[in-house]
């Protein structure tokens, strides 16, 4: 019997099992392996040697040897899972979460004040049975000027310094950026039969030279009301409404006449001024008053222009500017400040 094979084998195993007890990571793992199964590792060594050894040693040795590799196989495979394990409770330990903290606050987005203003406008004449309907922008020469009665050369055009687009097909009227929204008052009329009750909100242009309340760009929202008996009672009844619901019963009205080519009366409404309640300051240019719509009833002629038996019907029109209504509601001073993209200012609302 060769015991000095047997009892080295014997070492081996005591050697091994201290060294994997050491070993604390996959690369002591290793190098472990490296060391007592690699290739050159002394217990492959005798098992290699195996066939050379006299035949009444090869089978102890051999029976021994062969369990010795796979006791250190199976030994191996145990440290890494145990390695694994206490990884992973590591990792639980030191990422846990304690979900009794207070959470982080998420940013939330809101909507720009001419939005929310221009939705409540909108609301208000809808419970008061009015239909939503949107229209272009860029709008033919035609439904902005013409077919309100505002014909080419007529001085009222100067009331609408007006934004031209190069653009023109032959026999077609020029095109321009919308105003107003008043053309909305013929594409809808040329669309349907009276009885007509329709708001038309959206952006318009004008080339102006701006200060505290007058931009290139601003939200109008257009009325429309056209049927048998329409009378301007129906119009002050309307607007004075509108105004309540939005401004609150206590808010001043001033309705007075104005000039629009395409109404007959025209007027206009404001509002006393939310900064100096009336006593004059650069808000209402030293009036006291804030102008937000201009209004009237629909001119004979417009009714006529989209086919609308004039004698049978009349109706009422207004034009109202969301930018100052937003104004009065929030005491802002200056109309500029809303298309300026200061987040300072827009965060407030
Ligand atoms: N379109 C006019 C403006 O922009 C307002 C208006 C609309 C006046 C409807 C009367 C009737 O000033």
């Amino acid at each position: 019997m060769n015991l000095p094979l047997l009892r080295e084998l014997d070492d081996i195993q005591a050697r091994a099992s201290a060294d994997l007890a050491a070993a604390k990571d996959d690369a002591a793992l290793e190098s472990w392996r490296v060391a007592y199964l690699g290739r050159r590792s002394r217990l492959n060594l005798i098992l290699r040697g195996l066939a050379s050894l006299p035949l009444d040693e090869r089978r102890p040795v051999g029976a021994a040897a062969n369990s010795l590799r796979q006791g250190l196989e199976e030994a191996l495979a145990q440290r890494q899972a145990a390695l694994h394990e206490e990884a992973v409770t590591a990792t639980i330990e030191t990422g846990r979460l304690d979900v009794t903290l207070p959470g982080r606050p998420i940013p939330v987005g809101r909507l720009h004040p001419v939005t929310q203003t221009l939705r409540d406008v909108l609301g208000a004449f809808e419970a008061m049975g009015f239909q939503v309907v949107e229209g272009p922008e860029v709008e033919w020469d035609y439904y902005n000027f013409e077919a309100v009665r505002i014909p080419k050369d007529h001085p009222a055009r100067d009331m609408w310094d007006t934004l031209w687009v190069d653009y023109r097909r032959n026999g077609d009227y020029p095109m321009l950026l919308r105003t107003h929204t008043s053309p909305m008052q013929i594409r809808v009329m040329e669309q349907t039969q009276p009885p007509v009750r329709i708001i038309s909100p959206g952006k318009c242009y004008r080339h102006e030279a701006t200060d505290p309340t007058h931009e290139w760009m601003l939200t109008q929202v257009e009325g429309l009301a056209v049927d048998e008996g329409i009378s301007m009672a129906d119009l002050k009844g309307t607007l004075f409404e509108f105004a309540k619901r939005i401004f609150g019963p206590e808010r001043r009205v001033r309705f007075r006449c104005d000039y629009f080519p395409f109404v007959e009366p025209g007027a206009e409404m404001a509002i006393d001024c939310f900064l100096c309640g009336g006593q004059g300051c650069r808000s209402c240019a030293n009036s006291g008053w804030l102008e937000i719509l201009g209004c009237g009833m629909v001119h004979p002629e417009v009714l006529a222009k989209v086919g609308y038996d004039s004698e049978r019907y009349t109706g009422f029109a207004f034009g109202l500017g969301v930018e100052r209504i937003a104004m009065l509601r929030h005491a802002i001073d200056d109309i500029r400040l809303f298309y300026s993209n200061d987040l300072r200012f827009l965060e407030q609302f």
